[in-house]
């Protein structure tokens, strides 16, 4: 059923890509999300007169109303955006923050071990949300509308109501249990204490008054005043330790993105906080030294996995907050270094990873929502944002309407322990006050001389390795439907395993790897929600397809 859904989306992708070949008119917008209503959200904006970054400030609020259970405006992002008046390209940093309170303490049992639940579930898992001020940023210094108009068709639906789809009612019951421990969290996700039915409709009148809140008094109606004296409130009640001073010195920060060049395309990403830019920048550069497209699948895939074991472990080893810790990113995006890596690599036979320089012992989430947008100017943007797991924390302050992240997981914060996604982390990576976890998050542009893709997706660690495929897919010449349909592979140096989707290997694909010396595991499960769009420079055509794996995935061109 789900791969009949899933080629009637990649059709559909595919009839909206011939009316926008066949039209020889100027450029259209194009915008693939998550949910339809956070695609509409966007283009009803840019009917309104509004640019690719007011759609960006739609789509992303909208998405924080009809998909709670992976971004909202209790978590953050990281927006990539490219303006074409003036090619600036820069990352809006709206990663959520540590406490001033943060204690490593707080998070490993009598005994000294990982204490899970505090890291995933409930107050402590919480970090201060940068959402609201990463919106905020992007509305006064990029968007041509006021940020209440850009907030608008997401305070509507928040008060009017939806229908969620079944991916959001199944994800629910996948957390009830932490959902149902808070009063707040019950009384918005459930109904008299069990899970809602199909057919159901969802309203948060709470985050409507947030949202219209944030659109009057911008940063201050949600990190000062009223929202704010509850939220701490809310939070200490339940066992936290958020300050108001946490939340009023809250900042969206402006960061350099990280852009590298591959076999004459230019790759732009995210920048630290994010892992995603510096990882690819690393897998790129080794994989450049190949002829990816004369090798047969089994090498072109061991290169690969090769690369993405080094990239891997130097992110657990080197990568954190640049606010807080120094790190060799020159070193790490070099050509030489790359060429070191590539020297280390056997052409027949898989790196065993404890053969690689040991990890020194100085994690991330599925639940995360990436959107694509092209707009008819040419202007970019490529958001990824996150509560981090399903439902983030659990936590719903009563009076808010939103769900709280729970981004402190992404934190190495048991040295040497992996987090819910098996990454391990250092001291690079530790909880200080005030600082951002490392994110796997890698919006990105790839961008030819022939033609511009916006790429992103959620799925934790393998975030960075999906981009990495569909960045492939696309310099190879593939659509965004063909690239988002994709089964994926991957491997992050620990555990030292391929995971593959299936159907992503051929049963003599698998016994050549094997022999290679790879293991191999096929997951039962498809994992990302990517969402790709695409402009061919010279005719303009646009194209723009969502994740068959999504239930209501959008990707349209208007
Ligand atoms: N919370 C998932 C990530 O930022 O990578």
């Amino acid at each position: 059923m789900k791969r009949i859904r899933g080629a009637v989306a990649a059709m559909a992708a595919l009839i909206l890509v011939s009316s926008a070949h066949a039209a020889d008119r100027s450029p259209q917008a194009g915008i693939a999300s998550a949910h339809v209503l956070a695609t509409q959200a966007g283009f009803e904006v840019i009917g309104k007169g509004g640019n690719a970054f007011d759609a960006a400030v739609a789509v992303a609020s909208t998405l924080a109303v009809v998909e709670p259970q992976s971004s909202g405006i209790g978590g953050g992002g990281l927006f990539l955006l490219h303006r074409a008046s003036d090619g600036k390209q820069v990352m809006v940093d709206a990663r959520e923050t540590a406490p001033a309170a943060v204690n490593s303490r707080d998070y490993v049992d009598a005994k000294g071990d990982a204490n899970r639940d505090a890291s995933i579930n409930g107050p402590l898992s919480a970090a201060i949300p940068g959402e609201a001020a990463g919106l905020v940023w992007i509305a006064q210094h990029y968007g041509k509308l006021p940020l209440k108009s850009s907030l608008a068709p997401a305070i509507r639906i928040a008060r009017e109501g939806f229908k969620p789809d079944g991916r959001f009612l199944k994800e629910l019951a996948m957390r009830k249990d932490v959902i149902a421990r808070y009063p707040g969290s019950a009384a918005l996700y459930l109904v008299n204490g069990e899970l809602p039915k199909a057919g159901w409709t969802f309203k948060s009148p709470d985050l409507a008054r947030v949202l219209e809140r944030l659109g009057a008094e911008g940063n201050d109606g949600f990190y000062r005043g009223e929202l704010a004296r509850t939220l701490v409130e809310g939070v200490r009640k339940a066992g936290g330790n958020w300050s108001l001073d946490d939340l009023g010195n809250y900042t969206a920060k402006e960061r350099a993105p990280i852009a590298f060049d591959y076999r004459g395309w230019r790759i732009v990403s995210a920048s630290p906080p994010s892992s995603g830019g510096i990882a690819l920048a690393e897998m790129f550069n080794i994989l450049g030294g190949y002829d990816l497209a004369k090798l047969d699948r089994v090498h072109r895939v061991h290169f690969m996995v090769e690369a993405m074991r080094r990239a891997y472990r130097d992110r657990a080893q080197y990568l954190g907050d640049p606010d807080f810790v120094q790190m060799p990113i020159a070193r790490l995006l070099s050509a030489d270094y790359a060429a070191g890596l590539r020297a280390s690599i056997h052409p027949d036979k898989a790196t065993p990873s404890d053969l690689l320089p040991p990890f020194l012992s100085h994690g991330q989430g599925t639940h995360t929502s990436h959107f694509s947008i092209i707009d008819a100017e040419g202007n970019l943007v490529a958001g990824t944002q996150t509560v981090n797991l399903i439902f983030g924390s659990g936590l719903v302050v009563p009076g808010t309407g939103f769900v709280l992240n729970d981004e402190m997981d992404d934190f190495a914060l048991v040295p040497g322990k992996p987090n819910a996604f098996g990454l391990p982390g250092n001291e690079h990576n530790a909880p200080r006050p005030g600082s951002r976890p490392l994110s796997s998050m890698s919006p990105s542009f790839v961008i030819g001389t022939d033609r511009i893709g916006v790429i992103g997706t959620p799925g934790g660690s393998r975030i960075i390795t999906m981009v990495l495929e569909g960045i492939l897919g696309f310099i190879d010449g593939q659509s965004p439907a063909q690239i988002v349909a994709n089964p994926r592979f991957h491997h992050q140096y620990l555990p030292d395993v391929i995971s593959a989707e299936k159907g992503a290997f051929t049963r003599d694909e698998v016994k050549a790897l094997e022999a290679m010396g790879h293991k191999l595991s096929e997951s039962e499960r498809r994992w990302g929600f990517m969402n790709v769009v695409s402009r061919d420079r010279k005719t303009g055509a646009t194209q723009a397809a969502s994740d068959p794996r999504g239930d209501s995935g959008s990707g349209l061109v208007k």
